[in-house]
């Protein structure tokens, strides 16, 4: 018989293995709470993790970035960017490197890791892309939440690899899209399993809303902006995907069930035009991909 919501969700909060997150994670965001916090003390506490500080100006001087003066310390990088995208940046590079490792410990499940990150990176840049382009939403916010956006689909392939083999068989049995088929299968889909994770590691709260939302988009939460951004980047990498595995072009036909209505309207224009200015962020991406993977 099927597990009911709360079952099903529960598994997740008895995994004992569960990792957790780096301790520069909970300190950065303690400190970007606490009113008091300066550029300067930001900056020491991040310091104290020299491998992230590396990876950061890495990132932050990396071409998919898109800044143009170049950054050579955390100070620095606290006065141009602000606060809240430091907080982003580290986030994304320590869960990133969190869940990547999770991955590297199971091979024998039907996850395919690399096409997983590379749809995530995928969507990643593109929203951060779209926000800059339009003025609608916060670049950084758009980069991390693309990038975990879909985390629920890996912590069910990881923990529960049973489960997410019977979507995937459901799915190609019956013509269907994943979500679709996560639908009918289980009793919780992918966002509401990546926010209970998001929870769990007391991550800021852009990122349990967007991932929450990032299929089904509400009108009037917080962080709509964002959400409708990064599901209609999601849409267009989707429809993308087939090809952007094998020869990274663009093939022109867009798959608008893809898409939440919300983002349709509001980024319709972006949606039908999207053969014409995606090459323009297929470098982005590919120096993304370098960068990460
Ligand atoms: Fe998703
Ligand atoms: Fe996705």
């Amino acid at each position: 018989m099927k597990k009911t919501k709360v079952e099903f969700l529960k598994r997740f909060g008895k995994i004992r293995d569960l990792p957790s997150l780096p301790v520069i994670v909970t300190k950065v965001n303690a400190m970007l709470n606490d009113p008091n916090t300066t550029n300067d003390s930001l900056s020491r506490g991040i310091e104290k993790d020299q491998a992230i500080v590396f990876k950061m100006l890495q990132l932050v001087n990396s071409a998919f970035f898109g800044l143009r003066e170049k950054i050579s310390t955390t100070n620095e990088a606290a006065i141009i960017l602000g606060f809240d995208a430091i907080r982003n940046i580290v986030l994304s590079l320590s869960t990133f490197n969190v869940l990547d490792h999770l991955l590297e410990k199971k091979s024998n499940i039907r996850f395919n890791v690399d096409r997983f990150w590379r749809h995530s990176i995928g969507v990643a840049v593109l929203s951060k892309y779209i926000a800059e382009q339009t003025g609608v939403g916060d670049p950084e916010k758009c980069f991390v939440c693309g990038l975990l956006h879909d985390m629920g689909k890996l912590m069910l392939a990881h923990y529960f690899p049973d489960d997410f083999i019977e979507v995937i068989e459901h799915a190609s049995e019956n013509g269907l899209m994943y979500l679709e088929a996560e639908k009918k299968v289980l009793p919780a889909c992918h966002p509401e399993v990546g926010y209970f994770f998001v929870k769990k590691w007391d991550l800021p709260p852009h990122l349990a809303n967007i991932i929450y939302s990032h299929h089904a988009v509400q009108p009037g939460a917080a962080f709509f902006d964002e959400s409708i951004i990064v599901n209609t980047a999601d849409g267009i990498i989707n429809s993308y995907h087939a090809d952007f595995l094998n020869n990274n072009k663009f093939p022109g036909n867009m798959n608008y069930a893809y898409f939440d209505t919300h983002a349709r309207k509001r980024f319709n224009v972006w949606i039908e035009t999207a053969a014409q200015w995606f090459p323009k962020v297929e470098p982005l991406i590919d120096d993304a991909l370098a960068f990460f993977l």
